[in-house]
C-alpha cells in the first residue's frame, strides 16, 4: 500500500508530534512521518523525532522561514502543524492548500489565535474544546476536518483546561490527519 509522506512542523513540547508520530506506526496508517521541521533548535519535540528515528532540521531563526524550507519538502504530500507558533506566509498557505494542516487548541471559531485556552477562560465560556483544520491565509479559519469539545468547570483554570483539550488533540490529530491522506489518495487514484 502506497503511505503519503508527513512534515509535522513544529516550536516546541512535541506532544502532538508524538501522537501523529505513533498513530503512523499502525499496520492500517495511510501516511507516514518523513521529516519534523522546527523553527526553534531548543523544541523538546526534536528529542521525539530523534527517539523514534525520524529525521528532524531545525532553523535557527524565524526569518524567511517559508523559502529556507521548500527544498526540504519536495517529497512530502501532507504538512501537519503540531504547536507550530508562526504563521506562514499567504503564498505558502495557498502552495500547499488541501495538504496543510493544524491543530488548534480551541472549538473553532470561537478563541482564534494565541492563548487560546487561556481566552476561554477568561471568557468565562462553558466550553472550549480543539479543532484540526486546514491552513489557508486567514489564521484559524480554514475548513475544519474534525473538532471536539470540552467541558469547561468553575473549578478549571488554564493549565487544567489546557490539559483537559490536549487529551482530546491527541486523538482527533491523527484520525483527521488519516481523512486528509484518505481524501488525497482517492483524488489519486
Ligand atoms: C497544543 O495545545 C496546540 O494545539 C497548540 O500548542 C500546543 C502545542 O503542544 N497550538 C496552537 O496554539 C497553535 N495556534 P505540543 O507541542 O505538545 O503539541
Amino acid at each position: 500500500m502506497k503511505k503519503l509522506k508527513v512534515a509535522i512542523f513544529i516550536s516546541g513540547r512535541g506532544s502532538n508530534l508524538e501522537s501523529l508520530i505513533k498513530s503512523s506506526f499502525k499496520k492500517r496508517s495511510l501516511v507516514e512521518v518523513q521529516l519534523v521541521i522546527s523553527n526553534n533548535s531548543k523544541a523538546k519535540g526534536l528529542v521525539i523525532a530523534k527517539k523514534n528515528k525520524i529525521p528532524s532540521i531545525h532553523f535557527i531563526s524565524k526569518k524567511n522561514f517559508e523559502s529556507r524550507v521548500i527544498k526540504y519538502l519536495k517529497n512530502i504530500d501532507i504538512i501537519c502543524l503540531a504547536g507550530f507558533m508562526q504563521v506562514l506566509d499567504s503564498k505558502f498557505a495557498r502552495k500547499w492548500r488541501w495538504r496543510l494542516i493544524n491543530i488548534h487548541p480551541s472549538y473553532l471559531p470561537d478563541f482564534k489565535g494565541l492563548n487560546a485556552q487561556d481566552q476561554a477562560i477568561k471568557a468565562k465560556a462553558i466550553y472550549s474544546g480543539c479543532s484540526a483544520h486546514y491552513v489557508t491565509p486567514k489564521i484559524d479559519s480554514g475548513k475544519i476536518i474534525l473538532q471536539k469539545k470540552v467541558k469547561i468547570l468553575k473549578k478549571d483554570n488554564t493549565e487544567s483546561l489546557s490539559k483537559k483539550i490536549l487529551i482530546e488533540e491527541h486523538k482527533i490529530y491523527p484520525r483527521a490527519l488519516q481523512m486528509v491522506a484518505k481524501k488525497i489518495l482517492n483524488r489519486q487514484t
